[in-house]
């Protein structure tokens, strides 16, 4: 069966119970929970035996990172984790969710165990355990190692294959500790950005090579629920999508056209498989993708039932005839320029629970880059973030009360960190970590963040 694609009705059809002020209260059970990426927080790229990853050498290449920087120390998580976690928990988080750096459990993607690159995650784990956080590990955040790259990266079947065997290392010695794991993290980013248009790690630019890697991403995925299910039958376990509500601006067909094929790659080509709807057919002929990299079997496995869908929302976007159309309607845009638009937020969500059913679902990321420049008393006062954050929860509270079975919400990202090509240009985090000495200092919007925690309400 093949789902229909539309665009969101206009913003004025969608304003709803979230925008009356009358804020309905989020379950007790609900987790309100931070998330970072190993590549963007860790650092010590070189510490403990850690191998070679993607983005190493990709940040590496002049020209490649807006601001010429790296990973390599980052916020030097890595080596200030237990006052992470301290912090985390001053500020009433129930949830923490990180990635695990393949190269760092496997330097050469394959083979020999690093014991001491698991020894961090088991530490992690138990320290958050400690403070009353719970663990929410993914276990691929775009941080390949070098050496399955140079083997042929995603668009090779060598990766998937790899992957399943270093989930089962990780989950054979988490699994008595973790409740929750996604596989992957945003596939469309993965096998976009990495392989089609080259904008990040590692950098090729090739239409086949980024089809074929978007099929083998979603075939590590359904490989590594294989394994997740054996060694850890009892555990949930789902993966995270990136969507981006699509909006037609133009009536124009020329417009029509790219929004099919932008809204399908963008928002349905990964959810449709997973749910057993296989790839949008009109984008398949469109692309002219002969699909010989789907084997028999292949869909099954993507299709296997997950127990949650994580889902990051950042913004929509607006499309007419050619590139950059819709710009003029925006009212509101973070620091990046993405337009701040909660309404498509609480219409995506309404949308996959619809169209999908599933389980249940978390909100693995959602936040803004702001410009972080005001201060007070020392600290940044970011009311645009808290005005952000704000307006998308209650997006959350309002669908939850309408019957949408969300779990949770993890603030992307507990810290400023490496911004994949932006370097650390613009900062996310609700927590501010210097420049220079690293240190770590919470926003106002971490405050306000940690009384929305305690207390369920967004009246804070
Ligand atoms: C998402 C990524 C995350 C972060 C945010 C801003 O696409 O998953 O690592 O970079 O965007």
């Amino acid at each position: 069966m093949e789902i229909a694609t539309t665009a969101p009705p206009p913003p004025d059809l969608l304003a709803g119970a979230a925008e009356s002020g009358d804020l309905p209260q989020f379950p007790p059970a609900f987790v309100w929970g931070t998330a970072t990426s190993a590549y963007q927080v860790e650092g010590a790229v070189g510490q403990d035996g850690r191998g070679e990853s993607i983005w190493d050498r990709f940040s590496g290449v002049e020209g490649n990172i807006a601001d010429g920087t790296t990973g390599a120390v980052a916020c030097d998580h890595y080596n200030r984790w237990s006052d992470d976690v301290r912090m985390m928990q001053s500020l009433s988080m129930g949830g923490y969710r990180f990635s695990i750096a393949w190269p760092r459990v496997l330097p050469d993607g394959t083979g020999t165990v690093n014991a001491s690159g698991l020894d961090f995650y088991d530490r992690l784990v138990d320290g958050l355990l400690e403070a009353g956080i719970q663990p929410f590990p993914t276990l691929y955040h775009w941080d390949l190692p070098q050496t399955l790259e140079d083997r042929g990266g995603w668009p090779s079947r060598l990766v998937p294959e790899a992957f399943a065997d270093f989930v089962e290392v990780v989950v054979s010695r988490l699994a008595d500790r973790i409740g929750t794991w996604t596989t992957i993290n945003e596939p469309f980013v993965v096998a976009n950005h990495g392989y089609l248009t080259g904008e990040h790690a590692p950098g090729r630019c090739s239409l086949p090579e980024g089809l074929a890697a978007s099929h083998h991403v979603l075939l590590a995925h359904g490989m590594a629920m294989e394994r997740i299910r054996a060694i850890a039958p009892n555990a949930s376990a789902g993966i995270t999508l990136n969507f981006t509500p699509a909006m037609l601006t133009s009536a124009a067909p020329a417009a029509l056209d790219r929004f099919n094929t932008i809204d399908d790659l963008e928002n349905w080509w990964y959810i449709n498989p997973i749910a057993g709807h296989g790839y949008p057919q009109r984008t398949v002929d469109r692309l002219g993708w002969d699909q010989r990299e789907v084997r028999d079997g292949d869909l099954d496995l993507i299709a296997a039932p997950i127990d949650f869908l994580g889902v990051n929302f950042y913004t929509r976007q607006l499309i007419g005839a050619v590139e950059g159309e819709g710009r003029a309607r925006r009212r509101r845009e973070t620091a990046m320029g993405w337009e701040v638009h909660a309404e498509s937020f609480g219409w995506l969500l309404r949308t996959l629970h619809e169209r999908f059913q599933m389980p249940a679902y978390f909100v693995t990321e959602n936040g803004a880059a702001m410009p972080d420049t005001i201060r007070r008393d020392g600290r940044v006062s970011d009311l645009d973030r808290i005005a952000y954050m704000r307006e998308h929860l209650a997006q959350v509270a309002a669908v939850i009360a309408e019957g949408v079975p969300v779990k949770g919400y993890f603030a992307w990202s507990l810290l400023d960190n490496f911004e994949w090509a932006h370097g650390y240009r613009y900062r996310f985090g609700i927590v501010e970590v210097s420049p220079h000495t690293l240190e770590r200092i919470p926003k106002e919007s971490a405050l306000w963040y940690a009384a929305v925690a305690r207390s369920g309400r967004l009246d804070c």
